[in-house]
């Protein structure tokens, strides 16, 4: 079976054309220079942008996969949760495709989309687990125990993890997006350099992470950095401490909900999953008897092989979507 992926939730326009879980194409257009300059997403330049390269992304992904349009036998695209002009585009796009081609089309919420992202790998884990999603917009603790069966552990109370790191790099003055900065910065700093909190909210499976963030901006004040110019040291420094701290409390956080639900086995996925040291530091679970499973890099951040894949497991269970499919902000999992 040939399913055609879109995602347009955020900053990234995104095709991919798999062969059941098998990636022919994955097509990732990123917006990033174009918002750096802003420190972050502006939503309305991001719907514009994805209508201008929808379709050129889309064709891209059909080349670079050797297949036409009148070979896809399924449409699956992300209608929410994320920036509704920008989920618009991909879902106006994608209903298009399958009204005129006449294929089935059904619709994958963005989060779903990042667990089904290990099931493109060759190594996945079998149901019953546990997954943390760490993002620009989500950071949440699930028990998966089937296809479409997600119970929510925990989440945040305020910021996100991956907007914690956007939010740091910006007070650093280096760019966006903060997390690939900022993991760069930390390896050449002293992580007990300044001693940030680790916000672990006892007895909870939830997360804060904006005290945290709060923390950082009350240390540039007291070292004397009020007007944005931090010094590269301190910045190296800042990173690792930060860093350091939120892996902490992500690890130890994933101990306490292996307890809670006896459940040793763990996917970790979103762009923050990228991390390059969280993952190290994850991995070493494994001696406390904790499996622990990550997507590749490139398939952690945003992309529409995930939704693909997604959408085609909804699809041999026997779902689909109509016309009436809508972009929507707010879509719990
Ligand atoms: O999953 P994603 O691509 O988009 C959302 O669904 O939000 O995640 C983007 C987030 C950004 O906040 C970015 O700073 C963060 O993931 N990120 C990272 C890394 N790469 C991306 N955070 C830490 N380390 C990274 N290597
Ligand atoms: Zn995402």
């Amino acid at each position: 079976m040939l399913i055609l992926g879109i995602d347009t939730s955020c900053d990234d326009t995104s095709a991919s054309v798999l062969e059941n879980r098998k990636i022919l194409s994955n097509i990732v257009s990123s917006q990033i220079k174009i918002h750096s300059k802003y420190g972050g997403v502006v939503p309305e330049i991001a719907s514009r942008k994805h209508i201008e390269w929808i379709w050129d992304v889309t064709e891209k992904a059909l080349t670079v996969a050797e297949k036409s349009l009148d070979s896809i036998d399924l449409v699956a695209v992300c209608h929410g949760p994320g920036l509704i002009g920008s989920l618009l585009v991909g879902v106006c796009f994608a209903k298009a495709l399958s009204y005129a081609s006449g294929k089935p089309i059904v619709g994958v919420n963005h989060l779903e989309g990042h667990i089904h992202a290990i099931f493109l790998e060759e190594s996945y884990p079998q149901f019953p687990f546990l997954t943390l999603i760490v993002s620009g917009g989500h950071t949440c603790l699930y028990r998966v125990d089937d296809i479409g069966s997600y119970k929510e552990l925990g989440k945040t109370r305020d910021d996100a993890v991956g907007e914690a790191y956007d939010k740091v790099a910006k007070m650093l003055g280096i760019g966006y997006p903060g997390g690939p900065a900022i993991e760069r910065l930390a390896i050449e700093g002293d992580p007990e350099k300044f001693n940030l909190p680790r916000p672990y909210l006892p007895k909870n499976l939830d997360f804060s992470f904006s005290g945290l963030k709060t923390a950082v901006k009350v240390l540039l004040k007291n070292l004397g950095f009020n007007d944005g110019s931090v010094s590269h040291e301190i910045k190296k420094h800042i990173s690792a401490s930060f860093q350091t701290s939120v892996i902490d409390v992500l690890i130890e956080k994933i101990k306490w909900a292996v307890n809670a639900e006896n459940l040793p086995k763990v996917v970790i996925t979103g762009g923050v999953a990228a991390n390059t040291e969280l993952r190290r530091r994850a991995i070493t679970l494994k001696d406390e008897g904790i499996d622990v499973y990550f997507p590749s890099k490139a398939l952690c951040t945003d992309n529409a092989a995930m939704i693909a894949v997604a959408g085609y497991h909804r699809f041999l269970k026997g779902e689909s979507s109509d016309f009436f499919l809508n972009a929507r902000a707010y879509l719990p999992l």
